[in-house]
Parts: structure tokens; C-alpha cells; sequence
């Protein structure tokens, strides 16, 4: 079934702003979103400068606010403010749902405040048949994770929780598991006999701009490391999915992060960029990482002693996400170029040139027998992505699931990062636009070198 109706609060703040907004107008325009949209917020706001506020967003977002697609969302839209405390804030948000009965509630605020609007959503008959969807982060660590998971299942089921890990919305991170899954080449050499080592790279070649207060309770561990780039591992590694069971895909992750080892402070390298101390809102002498690097082992038949090394970073020279899968080199010497020889490859670039490709040695032609490394790519899909939050809501409202993560993955994803979380590392400070410290060579020693992305 449908949800009847759709509910945001933190509607004034800046997920809305650079991510609901644009999602509802998509949603509006491309799949007939029909239902009520109701904006919650506590800024003293009315309906009026909610509209602006989707107007500037949307615009901001490359939409077109002349057409009838933004009218249209402008009519569906209704806004309630108020403190999330005042049971006559929910009073009001049960009037404005209007005859609806199966709401869609997306809760775009702190968690600390979950807990308050989850028990008010309950007491004013507003989360009856109700469908929950909450971002991360989903706890600061595996207890307050596991704290707030109490809270939700207090007033929702697992089935209605929708949890937002936007990676998974993007095309080219479900493509990961579309292409190995979808052909029978790769399974056979994707495991231990085969595959020399596992390196992805997010990094962004902006800093925390005007983020601080929020990235400085948090650090790259925790905003991406712990989420993103272990969802993109999962899809790397996972065992393909059995049986027919709808849940068989997350399933299947879930086993995978769950045989992942958990890191210890010798396998991370932490760094901060210089000048990150200046950024409004973060403390001084702040010891936050905005670079992590970690090597991973996956303690699994498949994957036992393959090296997994993942790295992110701010102001990096690039904003760039890509995996690579290194195949190991050839057993025997026969064209007498081993040493030069480079190591096949698998690579995916999840953004911003969205690209799979393998990489192989060709001879080059002449007399001798020696060759080259090229790389076929298989498929580039510039511009093929849909916006990751309008196909999440939209799975949202419809009750599909596929797309979010599951209560024990999150439990999973965060036992791994649990004992280097905050300053059990120490923080290297590095230069604005390099790949991070030195400390990060280490990790990866004679298993390297750091596959640095580069540009198309
Ligand atoms: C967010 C993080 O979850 O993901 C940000 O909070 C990060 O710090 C962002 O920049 C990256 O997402 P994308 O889709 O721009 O790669």
C-alpha cells in the first residue's frame, strides 16, 4: 500500500533545503505525488515562507518553478510549527493530515529529538499505520545506536522503519551488485584465489564549510566511513543473495558486515586538514578527523587474507568515489615482464563519471612479446542518476524496503568502527588539497600502493 500522506519535520533546516525539496518536486513531477506534503518545524515559519523556502531550494536544484509540476506542490503543501515538545504542535499535524490514514512521518532532525516526537506522534493518534523514515546518523556509537533502536521499536515496527543511507539510493552503487550478480563471469574469480587486494576511495575536494557543529561532533568515521563506505564494501563482497525471500539481498549484506573484523587502532590513520580548526562552529584544538583511512580484513572462506583498504577524506585534490577490485598478477613469468607487469582490475566509479570498467594486459603489436595495460570499459552513464532521496521517499512511500538499511546492519556497520571511534588514533594533520597524511602509506605497505582516482 501507499502512504496517504507525507511528513517532514525539520522542514526549515538543511536536509530539506538541499535534499527533500528538490526529492518532493521530483516525486511531484515524474511519479504523481498527490498526497498532503506537511513541513514541521520550530522557526516561527508560516505556510508562506515554507513555499519560498521550496521555491529557492528547487530553483537552487536546477527545477523549474514556472511549471505546473511546482505549482502542484506548492497546493499538496501544508506546514505546522511549533515545539516538538507541545502535544498541541501534533493536534495540529493530525488536522492538517486531513482524511489521511496511512502517513508517511520523516523525521530530517537530530536524533536527540526522536524520541520526543516519536512518543508525541503515538499520543496524538498520528503514527497509527504510520511509516517512519529517519537519517543518519543513527547513534554516535553501537550502544547510543542501539539505545535509539529501543526508542523507534517502542513505537514502530521494524517493517515500517525506513532507515536513509543515500548511497544506496544511487545508481551506480546498486549497479555494483546488479553486475556481479547479474552475469556468471565474475562470481568465479571474485574471492581469495583471485583477487590481490580491495581499495575504495570517497573523497571530496571541498572542506566542512558551514557544517562545523555538526561535523565536529561527528569526524569522517562517523559521517561516512562508518555508513556509506561500508555499504559500497558490502556490495563489493557479499555472497550473492539466496533464495526468493524479498530480504535475501539484505540478508546477505548483513552476514557480510557481520564477518567483517573489527578495526583496531592499528589499522587506522586518522588526519585533520589544516585550517579546519577555523571553520565556524568547530572547538578549538578539535582533534575530529576530516580523513580516515582503514585497512579491513573480512574474516570469511572467500575473502581471507584479501586486504581492504578504504579511505576518505575533505579537500582532497578531487571528488571522486570509486572501488577497485586488483586481480592478482599471472603465477608464472612467461613474456619475461613480470615486474611490470600490472595487476588486472575491476573498477567501479560510483561519481561523478559513473563508469565500470576492467582493466587487462594486451600485447602491443611488434616482434616481441610484450604488452600493455588497458582498460575496457564496459558502461559509462553520465547523468543516469535519478536523485537518490526521490527514489528512496518514493520506495518509502510505497513500502519498499530493498534500498534502506536494516536495524542489524547498522548494528553491524557500527561494531566495526566501535573501538577507533574518537581519539584512540591520533590526528595527523594534513595539506588542503593532498590525499592526506603520510601515516596513511603505512597501511597499506607492500600491499599498495593507494590507487588515487583521477579525473576522466
Ligand atoms: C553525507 C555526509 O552523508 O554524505 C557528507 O554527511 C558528505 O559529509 C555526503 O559530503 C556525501 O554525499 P554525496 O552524495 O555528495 O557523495
Amino acid at each position: 500500500w501507499v502512504s496517504d500522506a507525507l511528513v517532514f519535520f525539520g522542514a526549515t533546516g538543511d536536509l530539506a533545503y538541499k535534499q527533500i525539496f528538490p526529492a518532493l518536486y521530483g516525486l511531484v513531477r515524474d511519479e504523481g505525488l498527490s498526497t498532503p506534503i506537511i513541513g514541521v518545524a520550530k522557526q516561527g515559519w508560516g505556510l508562506d515562507q515554507l513555499k519560498q523556502r521550496a521555491a529557492d531550494s528547487v530553483k537552487a536544484h536546477g527545477g523549474d518553478i514556472t511549471s505546473e509540476a511546482f505549482n502542484k506542490l506548492l497546493s499538496q503543501l501544508r506546514y505546522v510549527d511549533g515545539d516538538y515538545a507541545d502535544p498541541n504542535v501534533f493536534t495540529e499535524l493530525r488536522k492538517q493530515m486531513g482524511d489521511a490514514q496511512r502517513p508517511l512521518h520523516y523525521l530530517a532532525i537530530p536524533p536527540v529529538l526522536f524520541s520526543e516526537v516519536a512518543s508525541q506522534l503515538a499520543k496524538s493518534g498520528c503514527s497509527k499505520n504510520a511509516r517512519l523514515v529517519v537519517e543518519k546518523p543513527f547513534g554516535r556509537d553501537r550502544a547510543s545506536a542501539e539505545a535509539l533502536s529501543r526508542i523507534l521499536d517502542e513505537y514502530f515496527s521494524e517493517d515500517d522503519i525506513f532507515r536513509i543511507d543515500h548511497y544506496l539510493g544511487k545508481e551506480p552503487v546498486q549497479n555494483i551488485l546488479y553486475t556481479r550478480f547479474a552475469n556468471s563471469t565474475f562470481e568465479p574469480i571474485w574471492n581469495r584465489n583471485f583477487v590481490r587486494s580491495i581499495q575504495i576511495t570517497m573523497a571530496e575536494n571541498f572542506g566542512v564549510q558551514d557544517r562545523g557543529a555538526f561535523y565536529d561532533e561527528a569526524g569522517a568515521i562517523r559521517d561516512v566511513l562508518q555508513n556509506h563506505m561500508l555499504q559500497i564494501l558490502a556490495s563489493l563482497t557479499m555472497d550473492p543473495p539466496t533464495g526468493q525471500e524479498h530480504e535475501a539481498i539484505r540478508d546477505s549484506k548483513a552476514s557480510l558486515l557481520k564477518s567483517v573484523r573489527a578495526l583496531d587502532a592499528g589499522h587506522v590513520v586518522r588526519g585533520q586538514y589544516i585550517g579546519y580548526e577555523s571553520v565556524p562552529g568547530v572547538r578549538p584544538g578539535s582533534t575530529v578527523e576530516t580523513f580516515a583511512a582503514a585497512r579491513l580484513a573480512i574474516d570469511s572462506w572467500r575473502w581471507e587474507g584479501v586486504p581492504i583498504f578504504i579511505r576518505t577524506g575533505k579537500v582532497m585534490p578531487v571528488s571522486i568515489a570509486e572501488a577497485v577490485v586488483q586481480f592478482k598478477k599471472p603465477p608464472r613469468e612467461t613474456f619475461g615482464e613480470i615486474d611490470s607487469l600490472g595487476c588486472g582490475h575491476m573498477r567501479f566509479r560510483i561519481q561523478p563519471d559513473v563508469t565500470i570498467a576492467l582493466g587487462t594486459r594486451v600485447k602491443i603489436p611488434g616482434d616481441r612479446m610484450i604488452g600493455d595495460d588497458v582498460e575496457l570499459i564496459l558502461t559509462r552513464q553520465p547523468g543516469a542518476d535519478r536523485p537518490p532521496y526521490q527514489r528512496l521517499l518514493g520506495d518509502a512511500m510505497h513500502g519498499i524496503s530493498d534500498l534502506f538499511t536494516r536495524e542489524d546492519i547498522v548494528d553491524a556497520e557500527w561494531r566495526i568502527v566501535n573501538d577507533v571511534l574518537g581519539d584512540v588514533t591520533p590526528v595527523y594533520r594534513y595539506e588542503p588539497g593532498t590525499w592526506g597524511p603520510d601515516e596513511a602509506l603505512q597501511l597499506v605497505g607492500g600491499d599498495g600502493p593507494w590507487l588515487n582516482p583521477k579525473p576522466a
